[in-house]
């Protein structure tokens, strides 16, 4: 994870972002911490931070430095020229911390666990808006996995993450409507245990909360989804990521797992 403090909305690179709405830095700070500390005690997860750097608000999205399995780290290249910058600190502190850096061939975009999450043993990737379909066969490649490649179809939902969600081996939340109707057909035949998110909820990011283990942090305002995460044995915390929210991210943005 990454602190928030130099969180803001500074630009405007997807369709939640407008530099008119302002960030309550105390608030994202307080929510950010609600989240790290939901993880270290109810998840017990163990959490590692990089420092924040000036300049690069959208550092604290972590989930989008790259993809990082087992020794290697797949770095990622940003669509956008306002976060290229981050490029460079976390491949360094994947280096530092004993991960061999690999990349997707120039001059191909790959926005990392946004766009690539596994459901058990499968890898499922979202390409349109962010990351190239082309950057996933790179991927699967280096990791020696077989992907499905989903094609994301309302630019609300831009990553993968914030339409798909995997809960366990064989379950996912999913809000099929923002997916081309191909990648509906594919995710609803693969996917052993579909579950779809109402549109009101998607729109607060249900897809988007955080799921470790037997645990989910899920954004506020998500009854319906928090019910189904709950028929699943996981336990559900709610959260508030309303400051994230006005950047287009909620939780699952702010973690990169490894
Ligand atoms: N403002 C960031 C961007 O548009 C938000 C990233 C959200 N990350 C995510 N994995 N969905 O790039």
């Amino acid at each position: 994870m990454c602190p928030p403090k130099h969180f803001e909305v500074a630009y405007e690179i997807n369709p939640w972002m407008s530099v008119e709405r302002r960030v309550n830095q105390a608030l994202a700070q307080k929510q950010w911490q609600a989240l790290h500390d939901w993880l270290v005690h109810t998840a017990g997860a163990q959490v590692e931070l990089i420092d924040p750097m000036p300049g690069l608000p959208d550092m604290v999205f972590t989930a989008n430095a790259g993809l990082a399995a087992g020794k290697n780290f797949i770095r990622s290249r940003f669509r956008h020229r306002e976060r290229r910058g981050e490029e460079a600190h976390f491949e360094k502190w994947f280096k530092q911390h004993g991960f061999k850096i690999r990349s997707v061939p120039e001059p191909l975009i790959f926005e990392g666990e946004g766009d690539a999450l596994f459901l058990g043993r499968d890898l499922y990737t979202g390409f349109h808006f962010r990351s190239d379909l082309e950057a996933h066969d790179a991927v699967a490649g280096i990791l020696r996995v077989e992907y499905e490649g989903l094609e994301l179809a309302d630019k609300r939902f831009y990553h993968l993450d914030t339409c798909f969600a995997p809960l366990n081996e064989k379950s996912a939340l999913v809000f099929l409507e923002a997916f081309a109707p191909y990648a509906r057909l594919t995710l609803l035949e693969m996917v052993p245990d579909p579950v779809s998110v109402p549109e009101a909820e998607a729109l607060r990011f249900a897809c988007n909360g955080v799921i470790a283990g037997s645990h989910a942090a899920l954004p506020l305002g998500c009854p319906v989804t928090a019910q189904a995460v709950r028929d699943r044995g996981l336990t559900v915390t709610e959260l508030d990521f309303s400051e994230f929210i006005k950047a287009g991210g909620a939780g699952k943005c702010l973690v990169l797992s490894f």
